[in-house]
């Protein structure tokens, strides 16, 4: 038996007494969990990269708002479903200020976090067409998403990005589009597992399909500006960060306040419909909602069932951070910077010890250090790797459940990763590459 980071001994103990049958083929939480009980167990603590959570304090513009308001007695009455007019015009003013476009506040909307958004596009976007029924996701993506077409028991295809990059981008997505059964298509944009950015160009090729075939396009911006290759933070002045807003009136942007603004826990997000869009009127609607009209049915069809309104106070919190960031007494790009620095070491100490970084180019551009990246290593699939992984001391997730081809990919997160850890990573991926190479 070789002598790994953590006692083995106690590590196989561990799995065999949890229900999971292979680390490599769990879930995230199962992981948490069993990483958990080892390190509690041991008491060694784990370069711990399995969940995509925030690592850094809530933004302070948020929390003395949300105080203000809470004193103030707004948790006694129901919020507008539609969300409170400051707000709304504050959604406004940021997507004129960071993304540099036009929406009117009508179509700017709070959700209980994003993922509110995203569920409740999907539950109306499956209406607007009797003669499609199917989603297209541009993979990898984030599980849940998934997990919520399976709840709502929609139909759903999806291909993996990494061999269709630049202008393949087209010849693939037209391949789907022309086939008349899809009604809207969404990604993430940084990516969510492997941190691929789209170009300006890939951008505008899916802009230009969705007008073409009449698809709503839904970008998920849970990383907003957090591209850190360039400052998307200065309000009002280039660059902005790029978007298929710039490339067609189809579109629904989700803006999630968890990552960018450190605010998860106040399950708050936006969702940005195109003034265009949000007018719109689809007849097959008539068959669901009373109205024909897209945002009136998204509003008072959609998310007023769902919840009524997304919470009173986290409203007016996301209104103090989104005017301080308008006004330019916030940069939110700056404290999550943070992310990006750590990936970039991190990133280093992987390559040096024979790991390949799998999603590695945007274009011909290295990708970007932020949030997450994924790694593998030569002659081992992700399951096995991982499997490996956790008697290092290290925990991550596979890219199998992500949509993703690249069998042999590992998700890492970066946020909870302290950079007084990155000894003891180094010295277990040193380990680690000495017992297999
Ligand atoms: C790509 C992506 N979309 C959406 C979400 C969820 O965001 P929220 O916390 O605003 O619901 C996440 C969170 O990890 C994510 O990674």
């Amino acid at each position: 038996m070789i002598n790994t980071p953590i006692d083995a001994k106690i590590v196989s103990q561990k799995i065999n007494e949890s229900t999971i049958k292979e680390v490599g083929k769990a879930t995230i939480r199962e992981i948490k969990r069993l990483v958990d009980e080892i390190e509690s167990a041991t008491g060694e603590k784990y370069i711990r990269m399995e969940m995509g959570i925030p690592g850094l304090p809530p933004n302070k513009f948020g929390v003395d708002a949300q105080i203000e308001a809470l004193q103030k007695g707004v948790a006694a009455i129901y919020p507008d479903i539609q969300g409170i007019p400051v707000l709304k015009s504050e959604i406004s003013r940021f997507v004129k200020n960071f993304l540099n476009i036009e929406v009117k506040p009508e179509g700017c909307l709070p959700t209980v976090g994003s993922m509110q958004g995203s569920f409740a596009s999907f539950l109306a976007l499956s209406r607007i067409y009797k003669e499609r029924n199917t989603t297209l996701f541009i993979d990898p993506g984030f599980p849940v998403h998934k997990m919520q077409h399976k709840v709502l028991n929609l139909d759903y295809e999806t291909f993996d990005v990494y061999n269709y990059r630049g202008d393949a981008l087209k010849v693939k997505l037209e391949s789907y589009f022309s086939q008349g059964h899809i009604h809207s298509v969404i990604y993430s944009n940084p990516n969510n597992p492997s941190w691929i950015c789209f170009t300006e160009k890939e951008l505008q090729i899916i802009g230009e399909l969705a007008t073409k075939y009449d698809i709503v396009v839904m970008e998920d911006l849970a990383y907003f500006a957090m591209d850190f290759r360039k400052d998307y933070s200065q309000p009002g002045q280039a660059p902005y960060q790029p978007s298929v807003a710039n490339y067609t009136d189809n579109y629904i942007l989700f803006i999630s306040s968890s990552k960018a603004f450190s605010y998860a826990g106040e399950r708050i997000g936006m969702m940005v419909i195109s003034d265009v869009l949000f007018q719109r009127k689809f007849e097959n609607l008539l068959n669901y909602y009373v109205s024909d009209g897209f945002g009136y049915s998204m509003v008072f069809g959609t998310i007023y069932p769902l919840s009524s309104g997304t919470s009173h106070s986290a409203q007016y919190g996301l209104y103090g951070i989104l005017k301080a960031a308008n006004e330019g007494q916030f940069n939110f790009v700056v404290d999550v910077k943070l992310y990006g620095e750590n990936a970039k070491i991190m990133k280093r100490l992987f390559t040096e010890n024979g790991f390949k970084i799998v999603y590695d180019k945007d274009e011909n551009e290295p990708i970007a250090d932020g949030f997450y990246f994924t790694f593998s290593y030569p002659g081992m699939d992700g399951a096995e790797l991982l499997n490996k992984l956790v008697y290092y001391g290290i925990s991550a997730i596979s890219l199998a459940i992500t949509g993703s081809e690249r069998i042999e990919g590992i998700r890492a997160c970066t946020s909870l990763i302290k950079k007084s850890q990155f000894s003891d990573l180094e010295a277990r991926l040193k380990a680690f590459h000495k017992h297999h190479s």
